[in-house]
């Protein structure tokens, strides 16, 4: 008898990464919720805490918004949740409108039961001779938490992951860094002009990012379909931060129609 073939899958054949397609941002945000959930459920039921490494801009916030109905909704508790922020700017205070500190708070943390003593995120107020010091007790606090169960990522127009620019080394860790302009110019409609976007931030390393046990890296809209394309199916390479992740075992990329209208498949 003739074997039976497993229907082509020609996403295999380009892409070096796993992408979810969904038709829009809405409902990839309420897959990526609903694998959080199950993580925090399943850790509960195991008396251990659940460690999420979380990220800010435009695109998480849907994502937000699901877990926090969620929370309110369908009882899912964050007593028993640990977080460590990917990156912040510096200098920059903690309650200023743009700080991720601050949006952490208003999109996140204030509407859920989050303990506040298990929120992480570097702090763009200390002064400059701390920094370094800061940066090795955040890795610290990571490892003493157990390590990162699940990273969720956004990515950069330039590639980047968290704030690790292009030329981002495999091996870095949370560190401070100069932003890429095009990383102001992409952020600049948070502040009243470009001028005053922060020159510089702190961010978890690669390294730090790979450290962790799962990533999900979300990308919505036409903007981000070219980089997307180039992560996801040229060579890895540290001019294109995010297709360091092909270097992980168990990551996925959860994508809108319209950022993966230039993958290959
Ligand atoms: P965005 O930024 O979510 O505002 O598009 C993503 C990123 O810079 O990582």
């Amino acid at each position: 008898m003739p074997k039976k073939t497993a229907p082509i899958d020609l996403s295999d054949s380009f892409e070096k990464i796993p992408v979810h397609i969904f038709s829009d941002q809405k409902d990839g945000s309420v897959f990526v919720a609903k694998q959080i959930a199950a993580l925090i459920r399943l850790k509960q039921q195991q008396k251990q805490t659940c460690v999420l490494g979380l990220a800010t801009g435009s695109t998480p916030k849907s994502l937000y918004a699901e877990l926090v109905r969620m929370h309110r909704e369908e009882k899912l508790s964050f007593r028993h949740v640990i977080t460590f922020n990917l990156d912040e700017y510096y200098p920059i205070d903690n309650d200023a409108l743009q700080s991720y500190n601050r949006f952490m708070k208003t999109h996140f943390f204030d509407q859920v039961d989050i303990l506040p003593k298990n929120i992480h995120i570097p702090n763009g107020e200390i002064n400059k001779e701390s920094i370094k010091d800061h940066c090795r007790q955040y890795e610290r606090k990571i490892k003493e938490a157990g390590g990162i169960d699940l990273q969720v990522l956004g990515i950069g127009n330039n590639g980047h992951i968290g704030f690790n620019e292009p030329g981002s080394g495999i091996y870095s860790k949370t560190r401070l860094i100069t932003l890429d302009n095009s990383t102001r110019i992409a952020n600049a409609y948070e502040f009243a002009n470009i001028s005053e976007v922060p020159r510089l931030a702190i961010t978890m390393g690669i390294s730090t990012i790979l450290q962790s046990r799962k990533i999900i890296l979300m990308a919505w809209g036409s903007a981000k379909a070219a980089v997307l394309k180039k992560a996801v199916e040229d060579d890895d390479t540290e001019q294109v931060p995010a297709s360091l992740l092909q270097n992980h075992d168990d990551v996925t990329f959860v994508v809108d129609e319209a950022a993966a209208a230039e993958l290959t498949r």
